[in-house]
């Protein structure tokens, strides 16, 4: 272990890691179900699907076998006057469990990726239309939206892209409901916020390209839940100012909330949709950016200054949209329901139990995803935040927290008596806290 260690330490570059300070990295060999195995063969129960992407457990032998069929018949292709049936399939099967009205998939490479075609589809949109005015975008305090230049302007909010600012484009911000159990001023909260926008709208609508949102929770900021009423009121507000509605849901989609899309859930119709991390099932990088027939209308013309002038080398990646195709299959089978179900209903009991622990606070939950705060200020890759990550390992649990957030996301092939040893292993770690 320690030799790979090594060799990983002289000629790798890890994201989010200030390699000063953190350990060495963990050399993993082989991944089953919701374990990870390091070279020396000890266990990692992966509580964060290995940053949000895998839904139905490592090495799922369905989405193996489909990846390499494909890989045999056609790897890569150019995406422009060309395509393949496993993009046709995928894009097929998106629009048809979204909700009425989306028609068109623009395929990207990854959850930033998407963000910037969403942006681009939303500016231009107006643009095509000669609103060529329309370059404000508004974004939530605490959103996160990826990495790139565009959704680094979103998520300027996050603390994530301090030292950036100055290279950012101006994105207005608006105040987020975030909110817990037994959250007493939920309702004032979301009041606060939909007046806040409401004013904005009123003054800057025509000059409003869309809002985006991670719908239902923010992820990288500290798993923030607000409530599907927010998100239908901010529906009406943008309906009635004439702004688009972007859902990011790198995070939320793919069952994460427990159904399918958190727009499923609220019961909400954004314009754009934006979907990447589970779309594979976690096997390989993919993207998709969603919108429906009058966005995409808005781009035809004669000319190609009109078109939506943006692509990737492995846009639609035929691996990638296979492997999309499989685990699309495996996630609507009644049985990855039942799984998610139960992940739910364990978070829930398990979450009455950590309510009693000292330091626990903020407790909450939106389908399989939990969290909650250690009552302790802790910044977000601080020395202590690391020291809790390594306590967690040590327990033979793979959990990150955000700062002082510990957030609990497994793959749904995760067994109940899995998810419920882990929190009892969590309260023993909390205990030396
Ligand atoms: C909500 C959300 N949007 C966008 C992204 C960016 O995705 P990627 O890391 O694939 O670029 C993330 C990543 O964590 C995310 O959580």
């Amino acid at each position: 272990m320690t030799s790979l260690s090594r060799r990983d330490q002289s000629v790798i570059w890890h994201p989010y890691t200030q390699h000063q300070i953190s350990s060495l990295t963990i050399p993993l060999s082989k991944g089953e179900g919701a374990f990870l195995f390091d070279v020396d063969g000890k266990r990692y129960l992966d509580l964060i699907s290995s940053w949000w992407v895998n839904i139905h457990g490592h090495g799922n032998p369905v989405i193996a076998k489909a990846i390499y069929e494909q890989a045999l018949q056609l790897e890569h292709i150019i995406f422009a006057g060309f395509t393949h049936e496993p993009a046709i399939t995928l894009a097929e099967k998106i629009v048809s469990i979204l909700p009425a009205g989306f028609s068109k998939v623009f395929y990207s490479d990854n959850g930033s990726t998407a963000i910037e075609v969403a942006l681009k589809m939303a500016y231009q949109y107006w643009y095509n239309q000669g609103q060529k005015n329309r370059s404000r975008f508004l974004a939530f305090s605490g959103g996160y939206h990826g990495d790139t230049f565009g959704a680094m302007s979103l998520g300027r909010s996050s603390k994530f892209f301090d030292h950036f600012t100055d290279l950012l484009f101006s994105v207005d911000i608006a105040p987020y409901p975030a909110t817990w159990q037994e959250d007493g001023e939920v309702e004032a909260k979301e009041q606060n916020a939909l007046q806040w926008i409401e004013h904005y709208f009123a003054q800057h609508a025509e000059t409003v390209a869309a809002v985006i949102i991670e719908p239902l929770i923010q992820g990288a900021s500290g798993m923030n839940i607000c409530r599907p009423e927010f998100l239908r009121a901010l529906e009406q507000l943008a309906k009635k100012y004439n702004v688009l509605v972007i859902y990011d849901e790198v995070m939320t989609g793919f069952g994460r909330t427990g159904e399918l899309f958190a727009c499923l859930k609220a019961g909400t119709n954004p314009d754009i949709v934006c979907l990447a991390k589970g779309i594979t099932g976690g096997f390989l990088p993919l993207a998709v950016t969603v919108c429906r027939e009058p966005i995409y209308h808005a781009f035809l013309s004669d000319n190609i200054d009109s078109a939506l002038v943006h692509g990737h080398s492995y846009t639609a990646n035929p691996l990638g949209c296979a492997a999309g195709v499989a685990s699309l299959q495996l996630l609507l089978d009644p049985a990855a329901l039942n799984n998610i179900r139960t992940i739910e209903a364990m978070h829930a009991k398990m979450l009455k139990k950590l309510a009693t622990q000292p330091k626990v606070e903020k407790i909450r939950q939106c389908g399989t995803m939990a969290a909650f705060n250690i009552a302790l200020p802790t910044a977000y890759g601080s020395k202590v935040s690391y020291q809790w990550r390594e306590k967690f390992l040590e327990h033979g649990l793979l959990l990150r927290p955000l700062g002082n957030v510990v957030y609990l996301l497994p793959p749904y092939c995760i067994s109940a008596e899995e998810l419920c040893h882990a929190y009892e292993e969590i309260i023993k770690v909390l205990s030396t806290i």
